[in-house]
């Protein structure tokens, strides 16, 4: 069988999507994304979420004292939009560096998100002001309606919620996250304004069959949950073609084992320890290596205006264990592809 190259070498990339959590758990994850990633949009669902300019900032100064020595790192913070979000807030955030960008999560769609918004058009002023400012909106897109099939939230969102927000804003930059639908790759590309989409490791790897393989597989489960198998595809298929506006988000989302894996475990899969290594096998597997600098390190810099990064990493195809379990004060966490070998590696980690 044919082989592609046995190593790639990309500018430094940077994760488009990132949650961090605080405290103990913060520290615990934060080395295994400053190991591969020079930057992060670092999402602001705390409790209580990051709403304000000052929240902003001192989470960000507690993320950086968290950032191991030698390790260039640098969180981008974004500010969590819900009902009471004030447009001069936002603008006096924006101007400051601060915030990179905000956050629309439809309250209830997701963990910690029950203070988002419960209409889009309640924070409509905070957008008219995001427009103008020219300051990216992320949207979590699912609807959060129950009578809604859990796997339809995204399409169904597109197209009840996105489609109209984007004709009342049509100057307004967006980024569709963590896609998961062939509905939402083609959305993107049907061409309207400054429109972009993160695209995770996870959803590029496993179908929905993944969260019931044997049994209940809780370390499966996330939002926005994986679907059929044509939709993966179309995931591949969008990363790996070039398309500027398809771009890294790993959405790597830590949670504590006891949970996840009880009667009603929490959504998110914890992908930072081995998500450069897996994007890395998924274009080996297209033949499309020679895309992925694109996708991980330029077109993200791009779609926010910023210079890519100047360092480099390098991957290798080299059998890999990614460490299977990070342990968080008295908990831990268990990363995705825990106790797999891997087929690529980061250089500078031993096998
Ligand atoms: C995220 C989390 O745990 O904060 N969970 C997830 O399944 N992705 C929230 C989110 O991005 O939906
Ligand atoms: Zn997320």
């Amino acid at each position: 069988m044919a082989s592609g190259p046995d190593s790639v070498t990309i500018r430094r990339p940077d994760d488009w999507h990132l949650h961090l959590r605080d405290g103990e758990m913060m520290r615990a994850v934060l080395p295994y994304s400053a190991r591969q990633f020079a930057r992060a949009i670092v999402m602001p669902n705390l409790v209580p979420p990051v709403a304000t300019v000052a929240a902003a900032a001192a989470y960000r100064e507690r993320i950086v004292a968290a950032v191991p020595p030698g390790t260039d790192f640098t969180p981008l913070m974004t500010c969590y939009l819900g009902d009471a979000t004030r447009p001069d807030e936002v603008e006096l955030g924006w101007r400051e560096g601060v915030f990179a960008a905000g956050k629309l999560y439809p309250a209830h769609a997701t963990t910690n998100s029950a203070e988002g918004a419960s209409d889009v058009r309640n924070i409509y002023p905070v957008l008219e002001r995001m427009q103008r400012l020219g300051m990216p909106l992320l949207i979590h897109g699912e609807v959060t309606d129950p009578e809604v099939d859990i796997f339809d939230r995204e399409a169904v969102f597109i197209e009840r919620v996105l489609t109209p927000l984007l004709d009342d804003f049509p100057e307004l930059k967006v980024v569709l996250e963590h896609v998961t639908t062939k509905d939402a790759v083609d959305f993107i590309r049907s061409g309207r304004q400054p429109l972009g989409a993160t695209i995770t490791a996870h959803h590029l790897v496993i179908n929905r069959n993944a969260i019931f393989a044997g049994g209940i597989r809780p370390h499966m489960y996330c939002l926005p949950i994986a679907k059929r198998e044509h939709h993966r595809l179309a995931l591949r298929e969008a990363a790996t073609s070039g398309d500027q506006r398809f771009f890294l988000g790993t959405d790597s989302a830590p949670h504590a084992r006891s949970a996840k894996e009880m009667d009603c475990g929490c959504a998110g899969i914890f992908t930072a320890p081995c998500a450069m290594e897996i994007y890395a096998q998924v274009f080996d597997e297209e033949s499309r290596l020679d895309r992925l600098e694109a996708f991980a390190s330029l077109n993200g810099p791009r779609f926010y205006g910023l210079p890519p990064n100047e360092g480099e990493i390098v991957l290798e195809r080299r059998a890999w264990s990614p460490p299977s379990e990070v342990a968080a004060g008295d908990d831990s966490v268990l990363a995705f592809a825990a106790g797999e070998t891997l087929p690529w590696a980061l250089r500078s980690d031993p096998s």
